[in-house]
């Protein structure tokens, strides 16, 4: 079988080495391509791929289209959002992904931001300190523990919501379950999103819902672009001169926002989850995963469970 790598942001080369390690012990082929710049080169690349593994890579119809022979695809890392779950079902194709392998990596930022945001991007000013401040944490899965968990060795007082997690598995992890976001956003110095990019999510961090932070209060997006409403949030920003947004996802309004200076800092590229640790684990865990779906048939982690 030949499994592809294909990943426009490369793993750290310990992970792909791992991931070579792991595909050929089991009889396969591994081919990377990587840094690409044109989707034609990723076009190319899958016309005799068996399975596939990406990370923020588009895989859309076209791509399905040009991949005859591809069985699955594991997004390496949690949201897959970037792959058309429709046209992968239409063709048989199984998707996967790798939940939690690399989320201490993407929590561990979060607090590096933090500490960045409130020592004013360490321009020599006085700033504040995180401890005491709450911190509230916008979909609590295995990012949103993690940021819970580390937020808690700066002293910080935590809270989160989660439409999707019952407030008492909330706080039976020791952190305050608000009501609803409205209330998360009302009562927290700072709100740090954690939720996919759904339907419902997108645009849904806007105007009206920010506008409820305190003064001085601080969003931090380490998620998706795509659950900003950049309009509705650029136009707050101008409006409050005490509202700082940070972000590992560059927005599409970056010139924009770049008006904010000193109360807008992003990341070039989606650096959440690029650290060696979460290579490796990201990155060895859809190779096993690929493994276990030739050997055994093994589906655990499909997301398009049922669509086909
Ligand atoms: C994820 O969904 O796992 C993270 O956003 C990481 O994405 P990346 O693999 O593109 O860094």
């Amino acid at each position: 079988m030949k499994i592809l790598v294909a990943t426009e942001k490369p793993f750290a080369k310990v992970a792909v080495d791992g991931i070579r390690q792991e595909t050929e012990a089991a009889g396969n082929e591994l081919v990377l391509l990587e840094k690409y710049t044109d989707k034609a080169q990723l076009l190319d690349a899958v016309k005799d791929a068996d399975a596939l593994i990406i990370r923020s890579d588009k895989v859309d119809a076209e791509v399905l289209a040009a991949a005859p022979k591809l069985k699955i695809v594991v997004r390496a890392g949690a949201g897959f959002d970037n792959v058309d779950l429709n046209a992968a079902s239409a063709q048989k194709v199984v998707v996967e992904n790798t939940p939690g392998q690399n989320s201490n990596a993407v929590a561990e930022l979060v607090l590096g931001m933090l500490v960045y945001a409130v020592r004013n991007f360490y321009n020599g000013k006085a700033g504040t300190e995180l401890m005491g401040k709450r911190l509230g944490i916008l979909a609590f899965g295995n990012v949103g523990r993690n940021v819970a968990r580390i937020a808690k060795g700066f002293g910080m007082e935590v809270s989160a919501y989660d439409a999707f997690c019952p407030a008492e598995a909330i706080e039976a992890a020791g952190v305050k379950a608000a009501k609803n976001q409205e209330e998360l956003f009302e009562t927290c110095d700072i709100v740090s999103l954690h939720i996919p990019a759904t339907p419902e999510t997108k645009q849904s961090i806007n105007y009206e819902l920010v506008g409820k932070m305190k003064k001085g209060g601080i969003l931090v997006n380490t998620a998706r672009k795509e659950v900003i409403d950049e309009a509705g949030l650029a136009k707050l920003m101008a409006e409050r001169e005490d509202l700082k947004y940070i972000t590992d996802i560059m927005p599409d309004a970056d010139e924009t926002f770049r008006q904010f200076e000193g109360r807008y800092f992003a990341t070039p590229k989606k650096m959440g989850a690029q650290t060696q640790e979460a290579n490796i684990n990201a990155g060895i865990a859809a190779a096993r995963q690929i493994t276990a779906f030739f050997k055994e048939g093994c589906t655990k982690f499909q997301v398009n469970k049922g669509m086909f």
